[in-house]
């Protein structure tokens, strides 16, 4: 109080002022004098030399929480442009500091555990979601166990009697959902449109639990389920990562359905193990294959942690699946001759002498259907539903010169000198950034499912340099040299990138088989407001039957 009125002292213009005036006044200027000592402190006061340079930015706290939130990849780029590869950026009170390219990913995915923690980044997001005893409640070795213990449960074998279910349920859904309305009338060579981003989260939803979830799952989704899977599914939203338990009602609501989930989950459990349903251990899903493993020192899974894996798996694989098949049905929609393409690709595979498609199977699917492969592929590499992943930095990381070397700031360093990004930063990685680099990729903007037949393709030639390495859950390319990382890399990589070929392939072949589509007007841009890179509303296309 002392420095303020002897501020309104000082200023003459204030002074003269009524008190509620000089409040008013003061309310307008000290804000004004916080951004200027920011700017000026920023651009006066030596930077810490060891520490990657800060991006700049007119309000403190907040930081580039702006820019960043509106669009994260024009941020890293045009801050790349600034700084180099390593950066440092304000977010809403944190130090976050981004590593790109290859070397960035590496630096970020394959961390020591000493030197960054996922868990202590995510779990105020996550366990309150998933519940706790699972994935970041739960210390490292664990979570390698458990992801070990998923991967049993993603055997080909299971994979085999999937690929049916997943075509069942989209038969089903072209035959029921009022969104195929157009197709459900007899008309020959029908045509209707379809807000494809609302279709393909109802189909992913219901073919993960067909298959995964299980039959009890599956039937619960036509009544309450869906419900709780909402409210779960609102609570898993950004303003929780960055300021945790917020007083907020989807932060109730997802609470409550969180313990009525659990609860559910549980019970199938518990009447499976007693019989009590047609369910049995011969299911294919996850939780018959959860029911029957057991750790490493020979514990079995409590049923509460098997009901918690299932909540973490339903979520992981949600949004992830529902988001990439969108873009892919909508960047096939803006190039209509390569479904025509993947139509003779499956009629080649798969068409018999009569006409007649035989139906899907997964082992020949696997193996024969290489533009399929290839669409997938790029879909991921243009828009990877994931454009930012973070670690706590726990002890001091050195930046190894290599990667602190490009950039106009650094360049007056020695060669040898590195950064050190500190404790108590978080360190974030966007494979994205390199996954569209045009210094990387030829036409990097272009929906080219084709680049992935070429023999130089600068993924696989770089994927052939890295070693294995297997942290428990089987062994893995370390990722060290890659441009393209939509599954991640490293200790937490995803388990599901298998099923998701699997489940997309098998969606994907279902609509090419059966329809020719286009963009109904143009192409969607990114909606970075969630979690996910999703396509913005509208985004309908226009399916034509093939018969
Ligand atoms: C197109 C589909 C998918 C994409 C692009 C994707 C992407 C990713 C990425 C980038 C990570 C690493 C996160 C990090 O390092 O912080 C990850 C981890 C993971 N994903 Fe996926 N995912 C997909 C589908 C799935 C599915 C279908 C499942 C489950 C069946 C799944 C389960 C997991 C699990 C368990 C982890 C490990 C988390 C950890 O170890 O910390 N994902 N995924
Ligand atoms: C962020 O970094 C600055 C130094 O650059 C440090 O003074 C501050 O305490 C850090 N903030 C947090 C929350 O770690
Ligand atoms: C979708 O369902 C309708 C109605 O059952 C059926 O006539 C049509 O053949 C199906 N379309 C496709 C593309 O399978
Ligand atoms: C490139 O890598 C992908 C995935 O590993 C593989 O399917 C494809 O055959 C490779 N292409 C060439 C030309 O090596």
């Amino acid at each position: 109080m002392e420095v303020v009125s002897s501020l309104i002292q000082a200023t003459p213009v204030l002074r003269d002022l009524s008190p509620v005036a000089q409040a008013a006044s003061l309310a307008v200027i000290i804000p004004v004098l916080i951004v200027i000592l920011n700017i000026v402190a920023q651009l006066v006061l030596p930077q810490r030399t060891a520490a990657p340079p800060v991006v700049f930015h007119y309000v403190p706290i907040i930081g580039s929480a702006i820019s960043y939130g509106m669009d994260p990849y024009k941020f890293f780029f045009d801050n790349r442009e600034k700084y180099g590869d390593v950066f440092t950026f304000k977010l809403l009170g944190r130090n976050i500091t981004v590593a790109l390219g290859p070397k960035g990913s590496n630096l970020v995915f394959n961390g020591r555990l000493q030197q960054v923690s996922a868990e202590e980044a995510y779990t105020h997001l996550t366990t309150p979601v998933f519940g706790k005893e699972v994935v970041y409640d739960v210390p490292n070795a664990v979570l390698m166990e458990q992801k070990k213990l998923v991967k049993t449960g993603l055997s080909v074998d299971n994979f085999r009697v999937y690929v049916g279910q997943i075509t069942d349920e989209v038969n089903n859904f072209n035959s029921t959902d009022p969104a195929f309305a157009p197709f459900q009338k007899n008309v020959p060579k029908a045509t209707g449109t379809v807000d494809i981003f609302k279709a393909m989260c109802e189909i992913t939803i219901l073919t993960a639990s067909r298959t995964l979830q299980g039959k009890e799952v599956r039937d619960a989704l036509d009544k309450t389920f869906a419900d709780l899977y909402h409210d779960l599914d609102m609570g898993f939203n950004p303003i929780n990562f960055v300021i945790p338990n917020l007083p907020l009602p989807s932060n109730f609501r997802r609470d409550r359905a969180q313990k009525k989930m659990s609860n559910f989950y549980q019970e199938i459990i518990q009447k499976r193990r007693q019989g009590k349903t047609d369910a049995d251990e011969s299911e294919h899903d996850m939780i018959a294959s959860l029911m029957q493993q057991t750790y490493k020192n020979g514990r079995p899974l409590r049923d509460v942690e098997i009901a918690h894996i299932m909540i973490a798996l339903l979520m992981a694989g949600q949004h992830t699946s529902s988001a990439t098949l969108s873009w892919g049905m909508l960047r096939l929609a803006s190039r209509p001759e390569i479904i025509e393409e993947l139509y003779a690709e499956q009629v080649k595979v798969f068409g018999d002498s009569d006409g007649t498609l035989r139906p899907l199977d997964y082992d020949t699917q696997k193996v024969s259907l290489p533009l399929m492969d290839c669409v997938v592929r790029e879909t991921l590499r243009m828009h990877p539903p994931i454009h930012s992943i973070m670690r706590k930095v726990l002890s001091d990381i050195p930046v190894p010169p290599t990667l602190a070397a490009p950039g106009t700031v650094n360049t007056e360093k020695s060669a040898d000198s590195t950064y050190v990004i500190p404790a108590g930063h978080y360190v974030m990685a966007a494979p994205g950034v390199s996954q569209m680099d045009t210094k990387v990729w030829r036409d990097a903007d272009k929906f080219d499912p084709k680049r992935w037949f070429d023999k130089d393709n600068v993924a696989n030639t770089s994927e052939d340099k890295d070693e294995d390495v297997d942290y428990g859950w089987g062994a893995i390319k370390s990722g060290g040299n890659s441009p393209y990382l939509p599954f991640g890399a490293g200790r937490h990589r995803c388990i599901g990138e298998q099923f998701a070929y699997l489940q997309l392939g098998t969606i994907l072949s279902y609509f090419v088989r059966r329809y020719s589509w286009t963009l109904e007007t143009t192409f969607p841009g990114p909606d970075y407001t969630s979690m996910i890179v999703l396509p913005q509303q509208p985004a309908n296309i226009v399916l034509t039957e093939r018969k």
